[in-house]
């Protein structure tokens, strides 16, 4: 537990723990994640979503504690590895409640989630039917839903955007290959095929594109009833909800998100004599970004020309999104008061590139100097799940906080554990 000290000036302190405490105790850079608003951020989709399942997207960021808490909190879980299905499973998540993607879905990948017993597989290729249906035996049985694309533009970035044809993920209704590839799974009596899926992007901010997707996915199961006499009793909607950066920026409401889904496809079903499929979504960001936030330690400032740069001790390593995406922050110093005035300055990591950018136009008191703590907020997805080896210099360690004590999640990656896996020479 975190000592019970006096918060000091300038101290911004979350689930009840001083941030700067956090950073001397666990050193820098760090990442906290606040339990309690994981929970409620899990409890107001449950609340928003009565009647759907809510599989919380493995990849935004996964740990035991996290599996655990989203568990508890009666979320299932999206995975798309092996790996973060093992990691949930080894934290007790029941394996049933758990469904498996990928567009490449390795032997292993599929091997493990049938030891597991997954409870649906996501079929995102023509390929994937004959060589799953094969891996599963001639006396198995395995719940699939089939990845569809609806042709829809959404999501906060192109290379986040998954709804359109001209991308790798799943199979196009509008030139028939969904409902081709559907046929060949009805085929298979290893598969058993639970219903659709669709996931449109992700960092979405709002409804309408979901309505869309609800309206042509919809549309498929209407023409697989009239051709296959065949009812699907899921609809899964994806993720993709996004989330504000910064003050001001848009995020998606979840509750009017769920009550319009709700309304068009109950209207959507009806116009076509369906009955009403159970609704799965998938929330990643929504449910861990804005729990986490990063702290970093400022190690050099630098004036050139008309920049001014903060250089801090970690960067694109850790956090690849600003690199990827030109997702913009709003660090903050925290650590010690400061009077001066706000002044403009680029937030930048330790990585040997110049666009190692952390914080592009980053509002920080003007006498911000090496020393300084600064905590960058909504860090908790998307960043570690994303974090690289660049520069060996180590993942930072993740530390949860909740009513007033800190406890780590995951330790620093250390020196040793980079040589440990250097087996040559
Ligand atoms: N379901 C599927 C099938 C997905 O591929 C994803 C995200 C999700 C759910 C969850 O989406 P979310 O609710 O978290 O938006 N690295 C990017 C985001 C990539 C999202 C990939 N798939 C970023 O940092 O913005």
């Amino acid at each position: 537990p975190a000592s019970a000290t006096e918060p000091r000036p300038g101290d911004l302190a979350v689930g009840g723990v001083p941030l700067a405490e956090v950073a001397d105790r666990f050193g820098t850079p760090v990442y906290v994640l606040d339990e309690a608003e994981v929970r409620d951020r899990c409890r107001t989709y449950r609340n928003a979503f009565p009647d759907a399942d809510v599989l919380y997207a493995a990849k935004a960021f996964l740990c035991r504690a996290v599996a655990h808490w989203v568990h508890e909190e009666g979320l299932g879980l999206d995975v798309c590895s092996a790996g973060e299905l093992e990691l949930a499973v080894t934290a007790g998540f029941p394996p049933e409640r758990i469904v498996l993607h990928g567009n490449a879905k390795s032997p292993h990948d599929l091997r493990t989630a049938l030891r597991l017993g997954v409870g649906r597989i996501v079929i995102d290729s023509p390929s994937e039917i004959a060589r799953l249906a094969a891996a599963v035996g001639p006396d198995g049985r395995q719940k699939v839903m089939v990845r569809v694309v609806p042709g829809i533009s959404a999501g906060g970035h192109d290379k986040i955007r998954t709804g359109t044809d001209d991308q790798k993920f799943g199979m196009s209704i509008a030139d028939g290959y969904a409902q081709h590839a559907i046929a060949r799974i009805l085929d298979q009596p290893q598969l058993r095929l639970t219903g659709l899926h669709c996931h449109l992007g992700s960092q979405i901010t709002g409804v309408k594109p979901y309505l869309v997707a609800v309206r042509r996915t919809v549309g498929l199961m209407s023409r697989l009833y009239e051709q296959h006499g065949l009812v699907l009793p899921e609809l899964d909607l994806g993720g993709g909800h996004g989330i504000a950066y910064r003050p001001g920026e848009p995020a998606l409401d979840i509750t009017a998100l769920a009550r319009r889904v709700r309304a068009e496809l109950t209207e959507a079903c009806a116009a076509n004599g369906l009955p009403v499929p159970r609704l799965l979504v998938e929330p990643g960001r929504a449910v861990v970004g804005p729990a986490g936030i990063a702290l970093y330690r400022v190690l050099a400032v630098k004036r050139t020309g008309d920049h001014v740069f903060v250089a801090v001790d970690g960067g694109m390593s850790d956090n690849p999104r600003p690199a990827l995406y030109g997702v913009r922050y709003a660090p903050r110093l925290i650590g010690r008061h400061s009077a001066a005035a706000p002044a403009r300055v680029t937030v930048v990591g330790r990585h040997c590139e110049a666009g190692d950018v952390l914080a592009a136009d980053a509002g920080l008191p003007a006498d911000t100097r090496p020393g300084d703590l600064l905590a960058v907020p909504v860090a908790g997805a998307y960043h570690l799940s994303m974090a690289s080896g660049y520069n060996l210099v180590g993942r930072p360690p993740v530390v949860a906080v909740r009513e007033g004590l800190a406890r780590l999640l995951v330790r620093r990656e250390s020196l040793e554990d980079i040589r440990g896996r250097d087996v040559g020479l």
